[in-house]
């Protein structure tokens, strides 16, 4: 089995969650796919929904299924109406999908986007936020854990900083959770949305959002579907949910919404809790830096399970094919899916290492061996 160091692209899935999934398509074969949603509802409809509000720390109402990370986002955030008079803060860190949404927002109602400043040490310049925050920011956008780099930002801070203006807090958590402790009521954010294939090592084709009340309060979805909606006359219709669910729309995947709460459940259990002594993260670091001709992207001051890194003597599409050839999963991290961020910095293509608490001292061994073939 190679070495699996690319959860920030999709972790490797528990026996629980494949069986789960394996089982439940050998269930619709045999016997239909609706006959097997109506067997398993009360984990499609309510299980899946509460082992998420205790993963994300969020009332259950607040919570929406999506097919992906950027689906869960752009159904909460192109929701909002936005004017000309509005501010909206982004950071440096911003995922290229929720960038190109800003776009969009900004060509079709003239809201303007500001980028927070980052310190010399790259973290996010929080006094710069202290000082700055008006009435006429009215959305404010963090990733937890960016795309392209490891660095954790202080969501939480943030929260209390924004508390007490009228913004909307919008948080991409989408590399976070599964990894770090994740608690939209600390954060005090209005929306946080993930995949469930990442650290959570759920199945692809999985997202999730937590939509706060105010945010629903002032969200005007241009949908809403027909398991929260219903026609009441021939011209009118009427959506009997205030919760976050009507969001959502009615047609998915029940095998991987059973493997997403299959593997919610397995991430409760704490079976892939950290192990004790160094991190998986702080042991790649170490052995990228250890290398001449290498350089670390890795900004700010705390650290998530990703370390990026270019070399000066060879692509990163070349490292991480060597290293695949010597059973090592790496992958390129894309100077242009963080933007305003990496190209900045020269980076293109980097290698990004993203190992998870399964990863053992001895996966660490084989990637240390393997890269410094790679890179003599
Ligand atoms: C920080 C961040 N946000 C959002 C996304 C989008 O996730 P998805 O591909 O599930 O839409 C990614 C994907 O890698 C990501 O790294």
């Amino acid at each position: 089995m190679p070495v699996h160091l690319n959860t920030a692209g999709a972790g490797l899935m528990s026996a629980e969650v494949v069986e789960t999934m394996t089982a439940h398509l050998a269930e619709e074969a045999a016997e239909g796919a609706y006959e097997t949603e109506r067997r398993h509802e009360a984990t499609l409809e309510k299980g899946v929904y509460e082992a998420l509000a205790q993963v994300l720390d969020a009332p259950v109402d607040d919570l929406a299924l999506f097919d992906s990370a950027t689906r869960a986002w752009s159904s909460a955030v192109d929701a909002l109406r936005f004017t000309g008079a509005d501010r909206v803060w982004i950071t440096p860190y911003e995922y290229a999908g929720s960038l190109i949404l800003w776009t969009e927002l900004r060509r079709r109602t003239g809201l303007r986007i500001e980028v927070v400043p980052l310190t010399p040490s790259g973290d996010l310049d929080l006094e710069w936020m202290r000082r700055n925050i008006r009435e006429d920011v009215v959305a404010v956008s963090v990733p937890h854990v960016p795309s392209g780099c490891g660095i954790v930002n202080p969501v939480e801070e943030i929260g209390r900083i924004l508390a007490p203006w009228p913004c909307l807090y919008l948080v991409d958590a989408c590399q976070s959770v599964g990894q770090l402790d994740v608690s939209v009521r600390e954060i005090g954010c209005d929306l946080l949305t993930g995949a469930g294939r990442k650290f959570l090592c759920g199945p692809r084709g999985t997202g999730f959002a937590a939509i706060g009340p105010r945010l629903r309060a002032v969200a005007a979805p241009v949908f809403h579907d027909l398991h929260v909606a219903d026609m009441t006359s021939a011209d009118n219709y009427e959506v009997h949910t205030e919760s976050a669910r009507r969001f959502e729309y009615a047609e998915r995947s029940a095998a991987a919404v059973r493997g997403l709460e299959a593997a919610l459940q397995h991430h409760l259990a704490g079976s892939d809790g950290p192990g004790t002594g160094p991190s998986p993260r702080d042991a790649v670091r170490c052995i990228v830096d250890e290398l001449p001709s290498t350089r670390l992207i890795d900004p700010g001051t705390r650290h998530a399970s990703i370390v990026t890194f270019v070399c000066e003597l060879m692509p990163a599409s070349r490292i991480r094919d060597e290293l695949a050839a010597r059973g090592v999963s790496v992958w390129v991290a894309q100077g242009n899916h963080t933007p305003l961020y990496l190209p900045g910095q020269g980076v293109a293509h980097g290698v990004r290492v993203s190992p998870h608490h399964y990863t053992s001292p001895q996966d660490i061994e084989v990637f240390a061996r393997a890269l410094r073939e790679v890179i003599r």
